[in-house]
């Protein structure tokens, strides 16, 4: 179904109500919403206290007018600043951001608020799953890539030692708050990899969208904020569709995955310290999926190439070429991926595509296949 927005402008502040019965919520999308926060924060606390959870590279710019609009409204607020970077999502982290929150006395009806990028939404969310036994959050993501993707749908936790987000729980926020206007302190680099997330939902079903984007992603990744608004809510508003009908993703919802099983390996074996993003590793993933639905049959050469043109052209990565990959093997890869969450019986789950926008999850992969690929892949890397 086409969700691209048809009418000349969006208005500047819009909502989206992610439908999920008594666990139902918003997402407000818009430019400056941080500075008047509490407009919409404080009809979703239970007690007018609360923990903001931000890091180091956001707390200068939006912990102030986030604790300023919530102070000014009579809200009692903690704030905590982590380290930034992936490797904050880690055991060690959460067991001492769950220690700095119980030191602070929080009681059941105090609201944690995570205010950053997807490495604080999703750990920072795990807490809120975890201490007190559950306590309600809000999801103020501040990159593209949170904005689209990581805020909605409940999922977090953490990484560890075996791979990306395998210890976590499904846990909805009560309010996610996307401040298009904060996406301007973002370094292009982030910003891509955040872009890497949008176009995925025109491949998966959306093939009007992704035309769009062909057409309009420089003026977006420029700084069209209509363009970015436009973007970000079609991409949440199709993250809201597919959480409503598969919140626990026992079925529909791996389609999020689009090149996610690539591109966690890809993750796990660069040792998430910053020579791969998140959203990299997704362009990178997606283009091996796409390559292999061709190799398979089921894919044309002219969709592939269309699709790796639009990733090549704004400038995310379509190769490894950037990374040190001369120890890496595809069995190491595919080890990686065998401890993927979705594994059952043994067999991977693979998001394939019969072209742009018809997406489809698949256990009917042979392994030789996948080897074959990954060895081309490596072998084109090391020439
Ligand atoms: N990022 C994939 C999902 O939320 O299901």
């Amino acid at each position: 179904m086409s969700t691209t927005p048809t009418s000349a402008s969006t208005p500047a502040i819009e909502t989206l109500r992610v439908e999920l019965g008594e666990r139902s919520y918003d997402i407000v999308v818009g430019a400056g919403l941080i500075a008047q926060a509490a407009r919409w924060i404080v009809p979703v606390l239970k007690r007018p206290r609360v923990v903001v959870i931000t890091d180091a590279n956001v707390a200068p710019f939006y912990l102030p007018p986030l604790l300023a609009s919530l102070r000014d409204a009579d809200v009692q607020c903690d704030a905590i600043t982590l380290p930034a970077g992936e490797q904050t999502k880690s055991f060690a982290q959460f067991e001492s951001l769950c220690e700095s929150v119980l030191e602070l006395r929080v009681e059941r009806s105090t609201t944690l608020i995570a205010l950053g990028g997807g490495v604080i939404g999703d750990l920072v969310g795990y807490a809120a799953a975890s201490i007190l036994r559950g306590m309600p959050f809000v999801q103020v993501p501040t990159t593209l890539l949170s904005q689209v993707d990581s805020s909605v749908g409940g999922k977090t936790g953490i990484n560890t030692r075996h791979g990306k987000n395998l210890v976590g729980a499904f846990c909805q926020p009560k309010l996610v708050l996307a401040d298009t206007a904060a996406l301007n302190s973002l370094d292009r680099r982030q910003l891509m990899a955040g872009y890497a997330e949008v176009v995925k939902y025109g491949l998966i079903d959306d093939p009007d969208f992704f035309e769009w984007l062909e057409a309009n992603a420089q003026a977006l990744i420029d700084g069209d904020m209509d363009k970015r608004r436009r973007a970000i809510l079609t991409s949440c508003a199709a993250k809201a569709r597919v959480v409503a009908e598969d919140e626990l993703e026992s079925g529909k919802r791996a389609l999020l995955n689009l090149g996610h099983t690539f591109g966690h390996a890809l993750e796990a074996e660069t040792g998430y310290g910053g020579a791969l993003l998140h959203g990299e590793a997704v362009s990178i993933g997606t283009a091996m999926a796409f390559d292999l639905s061709q190799r398979l049959g089921l894919c044309s050469g002219q969709d592939r190439g269309r699709v790796t043109a639009h990733f090549s052209a704004v400038g995310l990565p379509m190769d490894l070429r950037a990374l040190d990959t001369a120890k890496w093997t595809a069995d190491i890869l595919l080890d990686h991926m065998s401890r993927d969450k979705k594994v059952e019986d043994g067999k991977l789950t693979f998001v394939l595509t019969r072209g742009i926008g018809a997406a489809f999850i698949t256990r009917d992969i042979a392994a030789n296949d996948v080897r074959a690929l990954l060895d081309d892949w490596l072998a084109s890397n090391s020439r």
